[in-house]
């Protein structure tokens, strides 16, 4: 525990005092439990005059009282650090997204907006914010322990973290999972500014096309559109315009909601889970399109909309 690191965050107060609560309650037992030893073991040492002759009764009442006492206390500290766990994983709906991408030996921010930065993150305080990671080769864990947020990013998935700044300030990013050679330097600073400054650095700087438009480019160059249609609308293949949220029935028969994991499955492992109704014919594209790529064309399927049928 590190008292003197700043708590950045709404959760870092309340994490810290979850972890002073579970600090307190196991040194309680602790010097309950050593207490008594070193008691009784005094009292009773070898040659000590005490009457060892009638043993104490047993006592429901003081059996009950403490199994009751300490079960309820763990429990109580259970449902709340199962509340905050549940609080912490899931984003409110109006997060602004951020894209990471964890790279032997760097970090890749991507702004919706299509700003990058390396080994940077500017976020504005006061407004909940969303990571969406990938790693584009091993397991590399995103950490900033200003906000009490530390999370594995895996090649393959879409892991997600969310938190909302309180103070503006630097402060330490890490990589805490070691990654190779470079680990130790797979590190980088996390900017919270104002929403005003965020705007303002968001306008400067070089500026690339936004996340969707590159992500159009993707599904152009990948001939995207052969099977599925100008903008998604759908032809041999499913439509995707309106596809992300949705419910897909599979062949197999069951339904999936098609989230960002889902879609990506669809692209990378198309023979995995197949949309009912369709010829098996969609290639995959695994090692043709890389990580950043395919998360922007994974924005680009979920801006489709569908179009109001005229
Ligand atoms: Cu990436 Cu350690």
């Amino acid at each position: 525990m590190n008292f003197t690191l700043p708590q950045a965050t709404v959760d870092a107060r309340e994490v810290d005092a979850l972890i002073l609560a579970l600090t307190l309650a196991s040194l309680i037992v602790l010097v309950l439990v050593f207490g008594l030893m070193a008691r009784y073991m005094v009292k009773y040492r070898a040659g000590s005059p005490i009457d060892r002759g009638k043993p104490p009764q047993k006592t429901w009442r003081l059996e009950i009282s403490w199994t009751i006492a300490t079960l309820a206390a763990f429990f109580g500290l259970f449902i709340w650090g199962a509340d905050l766990y549940v609080r912490l994983f899931q984003p409110p709906a109006n997060a602004l997204q951020i894209y990471v991408v964890g790279k032997q030996w760097m970090w890749k921010v991507e702004h919706p907006g299509g700003q990058r930065e390396i080994n940077a993150l500017h976020i504005p305080i006061r407004q909940p914010v969303q990571l969406v990671m990938t790693s584009e080769d091993v397991i590399h864990d995103f950490s900033v322990p200003a906000f009490r947020i530390k999370h594995d990013v895996l090649p393959g998935r879409y892991e997600t973290l969310w938190f909302t700044a309180e103070k503006a300030g630097v402060y330490h990013l890490f990589c805490t999972q070691l990654c190779g050679e470079g680990h130790a330097s797979m590190i980088g600073q996390v900017v919270a500014i104002e929403p005003e400054e965020y705007e303002r650095w968001l306008g400067g700087g070089a500026k690339g096309e936004t996340f969707v438009e590159a992500g159009a480019d993707v599904f152009r160059r990948h001939g995207c559109g052969g099977c599925h249609g100008d903008q998604g609308a759908g032809g041999i293949g499913p439509a995707l315009a309106g596809l992300y949220g949705a419910e897909v029935k599979l062949a197999d028969g069951a339904i999936v909601k098609a989230d960002e994991a889902y879609l990506r499955d669809c692209i990378i492992t198309p023979q995995k889970r197949r949309v009912a109704g369709y010829p098996e014919i969609m290639p995959s594209f695994a090692g043709q399109i890389d990580e950043e790529h395919l998360l922007k064309l994974i924005a680009y399927i979920k801006s489709l909309k569908r179009k109001a049928p005229s």
